[in-house]
Parts: structure tokens; sequence; C-alpha cells
């Protein structure tokens, strides 16, 4: 950040770069010279009509909702906004948004779902033990900070993706307003240079991170010339010139020696379009993630269990110390699934319809008991031993005027990723390897725990646990939703949804509520969260039960649209910094 622009010499990628965007070119050439070709007259699709008086978003911050504001005003749809968000916030929030990392994006386009994974994947040359020392320990910190802890982002790719799929605009259009923030600069707020500081202490001394960003101070005007080139780039050559132009051989210059990604493995991501998970629950349509998250299937378990135990839960106050029992349950039943069915669907045939199936959700509720003793009986996966067949994170949500909606998880991991920065590209690189299970049976710190379905293996995408989720009633969109938080992302969006729908409250009652966390290991804990702890009578009736209480360091930020009327209405967790914005 306004650090001296470093010139990357970059000779022995230089060729095959220039290589690949000469043939882009003459294939564009060629398809551009079958557009001028007279073509005979077809009926004109007259232009989609509005269905809602406004469009709306809910973004982690003020710049991001300015940056959507100009795309709609341009005519751009939540795609395009979409867009325009998630490259503004790798502007003005470094720690999480990004171009260096990776996520998920659940759309809702002309009536229909789809879902974008532009997850990261591990490089060609990654192994099962690359984190473990001869002794088959665990090296400390090595898939968190630092080179070897990065992954192949696909931030880009997917932004690219989408947008060439359903965006309107043209893409440098979209991208303007991220240029914008870099090269005029943003006004750091004393949050961001929080998390800058607790980051710093992590990367001293282990990764160039303080070259870029020591002047994160709250109200510094904070310039990027080298984002701000990168970023041109990316909008005059289009999204392949992070993967195969310049941008790709910074990077691959910054890992040479040190990590693990190459060109060839820029070169050859792609994001993937997947059948997003889809289940009927209270007379909506829950669109969700589909592996490699393991979000989505959580929260239809969750949902679907806690509606299987309507009886149990009757007349039990909501977070009461009965009722986080019995959520504690049901949250024991679903990280055990987790860990024991769910990896990567391109290296296993995940059982996601017996996972979802009503009766088996149905037989897995009727072991939750009001009266059992916390961690009293083991809780296992509920398909039994058969493996599968081989075969600081961000959200925002977008609805557009004509019903089309767009839920956006995207992340590097950690707060800044690994720390680490492209010399001349000037953004972090993610550690989304620490997302993998670095050593059998040794849990991650963001994932619930370890199993095979998740180690090392080149290519293969980490499991995550983004939960980007549309909602839709009688095929309309009715509410957008997700949050950052790692595997605590589905147990909040589980929250807001029953607090929204199973006790009536208003959006803003149904966010700010106090949130908690539990998953099957470690057992018998109940997380809280800093912005509502769990104290006084509360703690001791919870503890009374079993329960050990522990406090996190951190909040969710729960980003959400809800759709009843003509007018959505936008609401950002007040635990964060967010905007909600209604744009007539
Ligand atoms: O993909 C995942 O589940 C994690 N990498 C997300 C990390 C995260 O949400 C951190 N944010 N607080």
């Amino acid at each position: 950040m306004s650090v001296p622009s470093h010139d990357a010499p970059c000779a022995p990628f230089a060729s095959l770069s220039f290589a690949r965007i000469v043939t882009a070119t003459v294939v564009f050439a060629a398809l551009a010279g079958s557009f001028v070709t007279p073509a005979p007259a077809l009926a004109k699709t007259p232009p989609p009509k509005a269905v809602l008086d406004a469009s709306a978003v809910a973004v982690p911050d003020r710049y991001s909702a300015d940056a959507a504001q100009q795309i709609f005003a341009a005519g751009g749809n939540a795609v395009d906004a979409a867009v325009a968000i998630a490259f503004t916030l790798a502007v003005t929030c470094p720690d999480a948004g990004n171009i260096g990392g990776g996520g998920f994006m659940t759309v809702f386009m002309d009536g229909k779902p789809y879902f974008l994974d532009y997850r990261e994947r591990a490089p060609q040359q990654a192994t099962r033990d690359m984190y473990l020392d001869d002794k088959g320990n665990l090296v400390p910190g090595m898939s968190l900070v630092g080179h070897r802890a990065v992954a192949v982002p696909g931030t880009v790719e997917g932004m690219w993706e989408a947008q060439q799929r359903f965006g309107k605009l043209k893409w440098k259009q979209v991208l303007a307003p991220a240029i914008r923030y870099a090269t005029d600069g943003f006004k750091v707020e004393p949050w961001l240079q929080q998390r800058h500081d607790a980051a710093a202490k992590n990367f001293a001394g282990k990764t160039n991170f303080d070259a870029y960003f020591s002047n994160l101070k709250a109200g510094v005007m904070v310039r990027q010339p080298e984002l701000a080139q990168t970023l041109s780039r990316i909008a005059s050559d289009g999204g392949p010139e992070f993967y195969e132009g310049r941008t790709a051989d910074l990077i691959a210059q910054q890992m040479y020696g040190h990590g693990l990604v190459t060109k060839q493995d820029l070169i050859q991501y792609k994001a993937v379009w997947r059948q997003p998970l889809a289940a009927d629950w209270n007379g909506y349509k829950v669109v969700t993630a589909p592996p490699p998250s393991s979000g989505g299937i959580g929260l239809i378990q969750m949902l679907k269990m806690k509606a299987d135990l309507k009886q149990a839960f009757d007349g039990l106050e909501l977070n009461s110390a009965p009722y986080i029992h019995l959520i504690a349950q049901i949250e024991d039943r679903v990280f055990a699934d987790r860990q024991q069915y769910i990896g990567d669907p391109d290296s296993y045939k995940v059982p996601v319809d017996k996972l979802t199936d009503d009766a088996y959700l149905a037989q897995r509720a009727d072991e939750v008991k009001p009266d059992e003793v916390p961690g009293a009986t083991p809780v296992k996966g509920g398909l039994g031993d058969a493996l599968p067949e081989k075969a600081q994170t961000t959200h925002f949500s977008v609805v557009d005027k004509w019903g089309n909606a767009v839920s956006n998880t995207y992340t590097l991991n950690g707060s800044f990723g690994s720390g680490v920065v492209v010399d001349g590209g000037g953004f972090v690189l993610n550690d989304a390897m620490d997302d993998f299970v670095t050593k059998p049976s040794v849990a991650s710190p963001s994932g619930a725990t370890a199993d095979d379905l998740n180690t090392v293996a080149p290519g293969r995408r980490p499991l995550s646990s983004m939960t980007p989720t549309i909602l839709l009633k009688d095929n309309k969109v009715s509410l957008v939703i997700g949050t950052p938080g790692g595997s605590r992302i589905l147990t909040s969006i589980f929250q807001v949804m029953t607090n929204l729908y199973d006790f009536n409250m208003s959006p803003t009652d149904a966010l700010t509520a106090m949130r908690f966390h539990h998953q099957l290991l470690p057992p018998k804990t109940i997380y809280f969260e800093p912005y509502h702890p769990i104290t006084g009578e509360l703690a001791d009736q919870l503890k009374a039960k079993g329960y050990t209480l522990e406090g996190q360091s951190f909040n969710g930020d729960v980003q959400m649209i809800r759709v009843e009327g003509a007018t959505p209405e936008p609401s950002a967790d007040p635990r964060g910094v967010g905007v909600g914005r209604v744009m007539p």
C-alpha cells in the first residue's frame, strides 16, 4: 500500500502468457466477426419487467454499498452489483474481501437457482503430509501463515464466470468502483486498524505483510497503486489475466522457492457451476451451498431436525438452557456427519441425498433427548461406517428490482489470509490450505473435526462451511442470507432463520438476538460471542447440565435481505459495520 512499485521480472513466464493472450484474442476476433455477419431478423425479447420497486444490498462496508448503487444506477443487475461489491471489498476490506482467495456464489436469476463454486484448490505439488515434520508432527502455523499456506485462488475466475454468464453491464464497468478506491484511496476505520494490528503480530518477521499494509491506521486515506494496476489489467484483459497474464506471473514469482502454487496451477484453475442444494422447509424452498461446502447440508439438517422435534421445542423459550441443549444435540449429529461423509465432490461421491433425506433426518432427530446428559452417548455419522465411493471471510447479499438475487460468501480464510502479499500485485493470498485436515485426526481451528476425506491432495478443494443461502417462496426470492465465521457459519444462519420464521421476529430482532455455537468437538462445549456473552443464570444452568462455556474471539456478520412485499428489506448485522441499503 503506497509502497514503491516493484518491477517484477518474469521472463520465464512471459512468452507463455503472451501466447495465451494472443490465442484468446484470435478466438475473440473470430467470434466478433460472427457478430457483424448479417443475421436473420430475430424476435426481440422484451426487456425484463421490474417486479420490485427497488434493488437492495446488505454488505459489510459502506464503500461496497456505494459501488453497488453506482452499478444499479447504470442499469446493472444483481450479478453485476455482486461482482462490483466483491472487487470493492478486495480494496476496502483487505482482511477478508479479496482477489487472492475463493468462495461460493448462490444465484437466483430469471426464476432459476444456480451455484458457483470458486473455492481455492490445492496446488499440484501439494501432498497429504506437507505440513508434517520428519517425526510426523504438525509444524505449527505452516498451514496458516506464509507461502505454503496458500492455495490456488478462485475469486477472479468466479467473478468473471458469473458476470460473463449473467451480467448486463460491461466487465470494465463493474470493476470501475474498485479501481477508483484503489487509485484514489479510502479512509481506514478503527475496526480495520484493529484487524490489521492483530494480524500483523502473527505475520511479523514471517511474511512481507508489513511492507504493504503498515499504513492501515484509523483515519488514514490509503491508496493501493499496485492493486489499482492489477485491477486495471483484469478490467482490460478479463478474468483470465489473473490466471495467465502478468498477474499470474507475479503470483508464481512470489511463490517461487517458497510456496507450491505455480503458473500451471493458475492456468488450470476453473470455477465450477454446481447443482445448488434445495430443500423444502416451513413453506419455503431453501437454496444453498452443496459440497465442497458442508454448510448447506448442515443447515438443511438442522432446520429439518428442529422441525421434526417440534413437540420437544414447544413452549421452550428461545436460547433458554433446555433450548440450547436440544440444539446442541442436533449439532452433534450435523458435525458427526460432516466429519464422516463430506469432502470435495470431485474426489468423492458425497451422499448428499441421503444426508438430507427426510426419513433419515427424522430418525436422527429421534435420537435427540431433552434429558440426555451431554456427551453421554457417543455420536457418530448416521449412515454407518461405509466410506463414500471414490469418485476472515465476508458475506454480502444482493437483490435487484427484477427479482434476481445473489448470496455470496468469499474468504481468505484467516484475517488477511497467509499474510503473503504478491509483490507488484498489491494483494494478499489466502491460507485456505488450513481448511484441509493438515494432520489426520487433528482438528483444524476453523473446521470442526478431521477425517481422511479432507486430507491434502493435488487439485482438491478443501472442505468449507461457507453457506450463501437464498429462500424462495412460490419461486420468488424471500430471503438472501449468509455470514462469515468458519464452522459457526451454518449454526449462525440457522439461528437467524429460526428466529425469523419459528419465532416471528423482525429482521432486526432476529439479527440482534444472542447466538451460540456447538459442534461435536470439543465435546460438551457451548461457545458464546463477544457481542452477547452467556453469563449469569443461563451460564449456571448450562454448566449444571454438564456444558463448558467458552468465549469466541469474534462475532459473526450476517448480511441479509428479506423480501416480503414490493420493497426489499436489507439488514446488516449489528455486530459489524455493514450497511443495508435500499436503492429505488
Ligand atoms: O471455508 C471456510 O469454511 C473457512 N475458510 C471460512 C473462514 C471464515 O469464515 C473466517 N471468518 N471469520
